[in-house]
């Protein structure tokens, strides 16, 4: 097992001893930021496929209306926290980089030493339904209170669910209370939205065809508090970039 090595400056006891003119005293060492650095960031618990996601991998050369949308992203983790609109929203399709550029900001966001939280919406209702069975582990009963309680919360393919009333009441309750304390919520989702300029009907060979929207899936009080804490972003109709990069040319 790899053991952690010893701070250099301060052996290991946090402390360092700094003499001033008059008096000498002991101070915290740098290495005790660092862990807590290296703490935070695992305690986020961005998923492995996203580690390393970040504004200066993203690819948008070749398309102004994206790199335009990555620019208001990044403005939004650089300024952060930003009091009248703590919130970000991402619509857009799937593989258009909402994941991606949510994760960029919530680094970004970390580093400023905020305490983060990745949560997938579908993993995180699952846990908290479980958590309600007296047979199940701590960890799932602490998954309501987390998603309440950590500074920021990034909710990833929100409404990614089918609807009961159960889940429409949870989420409810999660962005009323973030919006009530005004706490910092960043989602993604790619469920359309009329207000955010999505077509909520496409065309088919029969005529037009209803798409279920945001508001079908989270209730009309989650999105209209989500709209009003969030600065919403409509990623433009990019090709899939899952499929773009699997692309023999
Ligand atoms: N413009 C881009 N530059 C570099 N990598 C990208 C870009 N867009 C997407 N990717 C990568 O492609 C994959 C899919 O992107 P991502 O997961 O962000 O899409 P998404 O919009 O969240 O899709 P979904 O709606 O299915 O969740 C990820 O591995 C991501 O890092
Ligand atoms: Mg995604
Ligand atoms: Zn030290």
């Amino acid at each position: 097992m790899a053991s952690e090595a010893v701070c250099s400056k301060c052996g290991g006891t946090g402390f360092v001893i700094v003499e001033r003119a008059t008096v000498s005293g002991a101070q915290p060492c740098d290495c005790r930021f660092q862990g807590m650095a290296s703490r935070r960031e695992s305690d986020a618990q961005i998923p492995p496929l996203y580690r390393n996601a970040s504004f200066e991998n993203f690819m948008a050369a070749d398309n102004r209306d994206l790199r335009n949308k990555m620019s208001t992203v990044k403005r939004f983790a650089d300024e952060f926290p930003n009091e009248d609109k703590p919130g970000l929203l991402l619509i857009g399709e799937p593989g258009t980089g909402k994941t991606h550029l949510a994760v960029a900001a919530l680094r970004r966001i970390l580093e400023k030493g905020f305490e983060c939280l990745f949560c997938d919406y579908q993993n995180l209702l699952e846990r908290i339904r479980s958590g309600y069975d007296p047979a199940s582990n701590s960890s799932d009963r602490e998954a309501y209170r987390d998603a309440l309680d950590t500074e920021v919360l990034l909710l990833d393919d929100l409404g990614a669910h089918r609807v009961t009333d159960w889940v429409e009441d949870t989420i409810t309750s999660i962005i009323t209370a973030r919006c009530n304390h005004r706490k910092p919520l960043i989602a993604t989702t790619n469920l359309p939205d009329a207000d955010a300029g999505s077509a909520v009907y496409e065309k088919t060979a029969l005529g037009s065809q209803y798409r279920t929207a945001l508001r079908d899936r989270i209730g009309d009080r989650a999105r209209s508090r989500l709209f009003e804490m969030c600065t919403v972003i409509r990623m433009p109709l990019v090709e899939d970039y899952r499929i773009r990069k699997q692309r023999v040319f």
